[in-house]
């Protein structure tokens, strides 16, 4: 989870038993060699996961930019911010070459993508290390085409999980199905194994993705309240409050739509605005108005991810949530029992 965690989080993951994963999407390359340093010590032999994207990045387009700040100018003017100093940046990198010459040497035994599939080249590369490799799938076409183009297993995320939308074939939101739709749809499509993503946080969801045919499930939201995990007090005591309940995919902080807890920022502009530029461009200009709201302890512009279902989110250690989880791949207690 881009942001909110780091190697700390995955490795308590792996100790419980799960396939820990680190999210690369924001790291430098010193960072990433040292975050995969910490995670093939730490995991003993146990698997592990790291985690990209592969979007293709926009060119910069000033005109979008201009109206993208003008669109944000009455919070720039309560921030007491001049828009033409915020810098521009491009805030993620997809998976390159230049990436895997920092990851080869690590050889993960799990390389996840979000937004698709490398190239053929590149992907063949990843395999050629030994790594299993898995996508987000957010409709059966996406799922059919990840099996196709090479991918070993494919989560199909449904609409209630926090973060991106790992959609890449389509950009229209009404193809988007909840878990209980897409799960069993993606299963009896595919010959490679499914893993569960969206809205699951308890050992009866765990059993009731299996119950749908899941191989496997991947979560999320649940664990952002983790000791271990980085999120920050603000994004916490919102996971923890009744603003939780009411989330909505935003293009607002990256460009691309993802899942998140409402806030000023998405009430003021609505939370799709046309304005908003091409992933990932649209960060940057927003990462001053954070930084300025954060210090004052407002969340009012930042991006509080969560998914639909908050319900596991406790300040526990992650092994605790991961062993309580993985309860959910036994069966069930005998009813009063
Ligand atoms: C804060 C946050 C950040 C996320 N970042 C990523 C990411 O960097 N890469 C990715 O593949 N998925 C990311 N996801 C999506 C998760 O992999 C997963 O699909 C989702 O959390 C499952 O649904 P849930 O949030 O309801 O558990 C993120 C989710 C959250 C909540």
């Amino acid at each position: 989870m881009a942001g909110s965690q780091g190697a700390a989080l995955a490795l308590a993951v792996c100790a419980a038993g799960g396939v820990g994963a680190l999210p690369a999407a924001m790291l430098a390359p010193d960072a990433l060699a040292a975050e995969l340093q910490r995670l093939r010590d730490g995991a003993q032999g146990r698997p592990w996961n790291v985690n990209f994207f592969c979007h293709s990045p926009p060119v910069p387009d000033p005109a979008a930019e201009a109206r993208w700040r003008e669109a944000l100018r009455p919070f720039y003017a309560e921030a007491g911010l001049d828009p033409a100093s915020v810098p521009a940046g491009a805030g993620r990198v997809p998976f390159s070459h230049a990436v895997a010459d920092v990851v080869e040497p690590f050889a993960p035994p799990v390389v996840s993508f979000h937004f698709g599939l490398p190239a053929p080249d590149l992907l063949a590369r990843v395999k050629g290390w030994g790594s299993v490799v898995l996508s987000s799938a957010t409709t059966v076409d996406e799922a059919l085409w990840l099996q196709a183009h090479g991918a070993d297993a494919v989560i199909a995320q449904g609409l209630e999980a926090g973060g991106h939308r790992g959609m890449f074939l389509t950009g229209e939101l009404g193809t988007q199905m909840g878990t209980l739709a897409l799960l069993p749809q993606v299963v009896a499509a595919l010959r490679v194994p499914v893993i569960a993503a969206g809205g699951i946080a308890s050992a009866e969801g765990v059993r009731a993705a299996m119950a749908l045919g899941a191989a496997g499930v991947q979560v999320g939201t649940a664990y952002l309240c983790c000791t271990e995990a980085s999120t920050s007090a603000i994004h916490r005591a919102a996971l923890m409050s009744e603003a939780a309940r009411h989330t909505e995919l935003t293009t607002l902080f990256s460009g691309r739509p993802a899942r998140g807890i409402v806030n000023r920022l998405m009430r003021t502009l609505g939370p799709l605005h046309p304005a908003a530029p091409a992933f990932p461009l649209a960060t940057a200009a927003v990462a001053p108005l954070r930084a300025h709201f954060e210090a004052q302890g407002s969340g009012d512009c930042s991006p509080l991810w969560a998914g639909q279902n908050t319900s596991g989110c406790r300040a526990v250690p992650a092994a605790e949530l991961t062993r309580a989880l993985a309860e959910g791949f036994s069966p069930a207690p005998p009813a009063g029992g």
